[in-house]
Formats: C-alpha cells, sequence, structure tokens
C-alpha cells in the first residue's frame, strides 16, 4: 500500500530532498508502482513518476533545482484508483499548485466531490481520489481560510480512509490528518518528520508521536502539535523505540507471510469499504456497471487462486446460477459451451499468471464476458478483461497467499450477492449476511488473538502426512489447507471433500496422519462428524476448527475454535486457523517460510 514520508528541516545537516528519498527507499517493502516528491519553497517543486523509485531519482538527477527548501513530502503509491501513470502518481495538486498532497488509502465519496468541484470550475488532469483534496483547500483558501483551517475543512469533507500531508509554498509547515490509515510523527534533533510507518526516518530518530484516528498534526521545523477535528490541542505521548532496521519491512513479524496472516482484518475491511449497505441489504460495484446477471458462470484460476473460484462456484450455485470452476491450464473456451451471457472470470491475485491469461483469451475469442479479480491495478488479465473487480488486499510479498485469498473470498461474496438480486433467499438473507460479512475482521482478530494453532502444530512435526476435510463451502479451505501446508512445511498434505475420504484417502489414514476436519453447526454437521468417527476409528489424531466444541468434543483430540457465523463466511474464518497451522509447523522445521524452494510467486510460464 502506498508510503508517505514528510520533513520539516532545521536547516542543519539533512537535506530535504536527501530525506525524503531515502525515507521513499525505506518504504519500498510497502509495495509500489510508481513515486514522487514536492519540496516547498517560493513555490512548489514536484517531480513523479510512474514505476521504480530509480526513475524517479533519475529524473531529479538531472535536475533537482529549486528542491533546495527545507520541507517536503514524498510518497510511494500503490495503483487503486488509475494506472501508474506519471499523472497519477502523487505528489497532487490544484491547477496553480498552491498546495501539494501525498495520500495513502481511499476517498468513497471522490466521485460525488469531484463532480462538485468539477461544476465549480476546477479541472483535474489525474484519474486518482486523491486530487479533489487541493482542489478542496483551494476553494477554502480562495474563501479566505488560512492554511491550517483551509486543511482542516478540506478533510472534514472526505468519507473513507486516509493519511494525508500537505505542503504549501513559503511555508515551513507540513499539515497532516489521519483516519484509518498509518501515520506515525518523528521528533528528530535536525527538523520534524511525518511517515506511513518508522522504518521510514529510523535513521534520523527514535523518538516517535503515533497518530490516531481523527487527529490532525501541523510540523514545523521547531516543533510538532496534534488536534482534533475542531482544533483543540490534544496532548500525545512520546514513544522511544528500539528498531532492528533487518526488521523494517516485516514490522516486527519474523516472516512477512506472518505479517500477511495478520493484516487480513484490515485487508478485508479495504474490500468492504464503501461497496455495502447493510440496513438495506445491498452491495455496490460501481466498477461492473452493465455487467447483466450472466446465464452462467465459469472461473479460471491456479493454485490457492483456484480454491477461491471454488468457493465462489459454491456462492453463486446456491444462488441459481451454473457454475463450473476450472484449473486455468486445463481450460479451452472452445469446447465448452461458451457465449456472450456467459462469464469468465479469472481469478488471479496477480493479474499475471501465464495459465490464467491463457484461459482468460481463450474465453475472450470464444465471445464470453470476461471479468478479472485480480489484486494488481492495470495488470495484464485487467487489461484483457472486459471488467475488473479489485480486490485491494494491498502487496503481497510471502510466495504463500494468504491476504489476498481472504480478499479474494469477500470480493467473490459481494460479487455474487451483487450479480444476484437474493433479497427473498432464504440461504443469503441480505441484511444477516452483509452483517456477517462487516463482522468478518473482527472474528478474524479473535481468531489472530486467540488461536492455539501453535500449540497444535507443535504436536504433530513428525507426522507422516496431513489431511484436509470439509464439506460445502469448506470443502476449498480443506484443499487451501493441505496446499499450504505444503508449500511452506515440505510435508505431504492433503485436502478433500469430507465425504471423498471413504473413497480412497483412507487406505493412507493412520495414528500418523493427523486430520483437520473443519465443521460447521449450520452445514452437515452430522455427515462430517460421521466422517470424523471414520478417521478415528483408524487411530488418526483428529483436530477439529468449529464454532461448535460441545458437538465435536467427544470425536476429536484438539479443537481450534471460530466465532459462530454465517455458514458461507465460516471458511474464511476457518482458513485463517489453519493458515497459522501451516505457518508454526513451517516455522518450527525451520523452513524458508517466504520463499519456499522450487515455487514463485507469478508464474508468468505456461
Ligand atoms: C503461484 C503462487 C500461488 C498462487 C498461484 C496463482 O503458484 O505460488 O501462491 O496461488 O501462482 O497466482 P495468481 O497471481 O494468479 O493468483
Amino acid at each position: 500500500m502506498c508510503g508517505i514520508i514528510g520533513y520539516a528541516g532545521s536547516g542543519g545537516d539533512s537535506d530535504t530532498l536527501e530525506v525524503l528519498l531515502h525515507g521513499l527507499g525505506n518504504l519500498e517493502y510497502r509495495g509500489y508502482d510508481s513515486a514522487g516528491v514536492a519540496v516547498a519553497n517560493a513555490s512548489l517543486s514536484i517531480e513523479k513518476r510512474g514505476g521504480e523509485l530509480s526513475e524517479l531519482k533519475d529524473a531529479l538527477a538531472g535536475n533537482a533545482d529549486g528542491f533546495d527548501g527545507s520541507t517536503g513530502i514524498g510518497h510511494t503509491r500503490w495503483s487503486t484508483h488509475g494506472p501508474p501513470t506519471d499523472a497519477n502518481a502523487h505528489p497532487h495538486t490544484n491547477a496553480e499548485e498552491s498546495v501539494a498532497i501525498v495520500h495513502n488509502g481511499i476517498i468513497e465519496n471522490y466521485l460525488e466531490l469531484r463532480e462538485e468541484l468539477s461544476e465549480a470550475g476546477h479541472t483535474f488532469r489525474s484519474d486518482t481520489d486523491t486530487e479533489v483534496v487541493p482542489h478542496l483547500i483551494e476553494r477554502e483558501r480562495a474563501g479566505g481560510a488560512d492554511r491550517e483551517t483551509a486543511f482542516r475543512e478540506a478533510i472534514g469533507r472526505l468519507e473513507g480512509s486516509y493519511a494525508i500531508a500537505a505542503v504549501y509554498p513559503d511555508c515551513e509547515t507540513v499539515f497532516a490528518a489521519r483516519h484509518e490509515s498509518p501515520l506515525v510523527l518523528g521528533l528528530g534533533s535536525d527538523g520534524n518528520y511525518l511517515a506511513s510507518d518508522v522504518p521510514a526516518f529510523i535513521e534520523f530518530t527514535n523518538r516517535v508521536v503515533y497518530l490516531d484516528d481523527g487527529e490532525f498534526a501541523a510540523l514545523s521545523p521547531e516543533s510538532v502539535t496534534v488536534s482534533d477535528g475542531s482544533g483543540a490541542p490534544i496532548k500525545k505521548s512520546v514513544e522511544t523505540i528500539a528498531w532492528d532496521p533487518e526488521d523494517a519491512g516485516k514490522s516486527g513479524y519474523d516472516h512477512y507471510m506472518r505479517k500477511e496472516i495478520a493484516e487480513q482484518p484490515r485487508a478485508i475491511r479495504d474490500c468492504l469499504r464503501g461497496r455495502i449497505e447493510e440496513l438495506g441489504g445491498t452491495v455496490t460495484l460501481p466498477e461492473l456497471e452493465g455487467l447483466e446477471t450472466p446465464s452462467s458462470v465459469q472461473f479460471v484460476a491456479c493454485g490457492t487462486s483456484y480454491h477461491a473460484g471454488l468457493y465462489g462456484e459454491r456462492l453463486l450455485q446456491r444462488r441459481g446460477i451454473p457454475t463450473q470452476t476450472f484449473i486455468a491450464s486445463e481450460y479451452d473456451a472452445a469446447r465448452l459451451p461458451v457465449d456472450e451471457s456467459t462469464l469468465v472470470v479469472g481469478v488471479t491475485q496477480s493479474g499475471e499468471t501465464a495459465d490464467t491469461m491463457a484461459a482468460l483469451r481463450s474465453a475472450n475469442r470464444a465471445g464470453a464476458t470476461t471479468l478479472a479479480l485480480t489484486n494488481v491495478v492495470e495488470s495484464s488479465a485487467a487489461r484483457e478483461c472486459d471488467h475488473v473487480l479489485y480486490i485491494r488486499s494491498g502487496p503481497e510479498i510471502s510466495v504463500a497467499a494468504t491476504k489476498s485469498f481472504a480478499s479474494q473470498q469477500v470480493s467473490l461474496s459481494l460479487l455474487a450477492t451483487a450479480l444476484v438480486d437474493s433479497a427473498s433467499s432464504a440461504a443469503f438473507p441480505p441484511r444477516e449476511y452483509l452483517r456477517e460479512l462487516r463482522r468478518l475482521p473482527d472474528h478474524i482478530q479473535s481468531v489472530l488473538d486467540d488461536s492455539r494453532a501453535d500449540a497444535v502444530a507443535e504436536e504433530f512435526l513428525d507426522a507422516d502426512a496431513y489431511f484436509f476435510i470439509g464439506r460445502g463451502y469448506n470443502a476449498p479451505v480443506a484443499l487451501e489447507g493441505a496446499l499450504k501446508l505444503k508449500e511452506i512445511t515440505y510435508k505431504h498434505a492433503e485436502g478433500f471433500p469430507a465425504g471423498e475420504l471413504k473413497h480412497g484417502p483412507l487406505a493412507l489414514v493412520t495414528e500418523s496422519t493427523p486430520v483437520f476436519a473443519l465443521v460447521s453447526s449450520r452445514e452437515q454437521a452430522g455427515a462430517t462428524i460421521g466422517n470424523i468417527k471414520e478417521v478415528q476409528a483408524r487411530d488418526a489424531p483428529v483436530v477439529a476448527v468449529t464454532d461448535d466444541p460441545e458437538s465435536v468434543a467427544n470425536h476429536t483430540d484438539y479443537v481450534l475454535e471460530i466465532p459462530e457465523t454465517h455458514p458461507a463466511v465460516m471458511p474464511i474464518v476457518a482458513n485463517v486457523q489453519l493458515q497459522l497451522v501451516a505457518y508454526w509447523l513451517a516455522n518450527a522445521l525451520d523452513r524458508p517460510i517466504d520463499k519456499p524452494r522450487n515455487l514463485a510467486k507469478s508464474v508468468t510460464v505456461q
């Protein structure tokens, strides 16, 4: 996700531009596809570039005149609204360049604000949601507001999530605000800093102040003040932090995978943001405007994304839409019943997987309507398809997919609700279902806080193999649990729809093959417990992942409990327990968790 740096220098040894570029370098781990800086002098000097930070540095190496002011802001952008072009890169300004802005987050009401400002004569130069902010500030300034008030008033108009910093010409102060996006201030001897994360300025100071939601900050070279929305000062405590620069990108976790597992509540909130209206029981996906309810749906995907497709298949089938999921490398639209009323959905985190791309091209050739469900703006899949739905997971660095799988499942839940009018559906009463989606981040957080997966993993370090079973919505997560475990532990693991166990795999079940069973209190619990008894009779240890520990108490050796929720939402929560089991097992076995042997994050060969 985007990274922000700001600096109000006191004219000491630190060169503003160097501080900004250095900070952006330290924020690269967050993932980005463009970068830019603005330095305030009598006017604003701005340089921004799509692509790597090196491209921005090259551009500045040729021409850094005007960048010698003491105050500035910088940004690494991870595209959400519009492709990673120079024009869409931050900082953004109004036409006269009387203010420059950097932003991390999503402004939900930007279309409404953009329309309002356009009608008042403002013209826009980018596709971003952010660009409304400098125009709002310009309007406040034209009405006579001072710089700080104009900033505060403009922020007051925003809905959504943001960490925002602004600089003005002829002004040594950086103004900032936060709501649901991180922002931390650094108090230094050569001036004061702000950033999305501490590594951006840790070489300069380790004295920090964390901003909370709804707070504003003003950083001058000599002082830092924090206030609330009305301008009333807030007294903040200053923390001194111990920091190992090695850990910078991992926010203190030992591995990116562990960090990304922990980021799932935030990723899901971002995915849902502005898309559900719980009271009315509706889902709004403006990016899918013009997409009709299809006569049938085909999912094409690989690896973890294939499991997300299987989950989406169940969501759509139960809403009455004939749906099939294909491993992308096995898909050939020419041999299938496909026409323009068929929706072919490419589920692909990276948007670049060669097998999925080939499947989508074949669907397009056959005249299907195509949709990319992806994490990466302007990726090949996004460009190939008629429609795109972004899963908004944020960059995923660990090869083993975790948070992107959760965001895919949530996006598919939204897609299914938006495609089929389920107002009268007994299986998906819209209000209850959307309420459970909204509560999902909290449910996952409680699993993250209380999970005993580490202790369970410790019990089974020497197992011969690991089996995973589940029914209905939980069957795809049984497959995913096994895939995750084999990817990062190098141990044999297999997942099955629970009923299938007795048709072959049961021959492998022994006292050395733990079986992980997903048991939902509201979805075929009796049948799954029957399968558990079958493996117990063969002396296999059983670990139940369930929302109803009592019903399985007599049949299992261990329980990994999860909160009760809608049966279609349960697998998203249950999967977190399985991610943690795989992680802790791999950790105990000392595997290179983030980069398992022979595997790649983005597989661009067929
Ligand atoms: C690779 C990765 C998997 C991923 C799969 C599909 O095999 O190692 O983690 O699930 O590709 O990737 P995609 O980007 O298309 O979702």
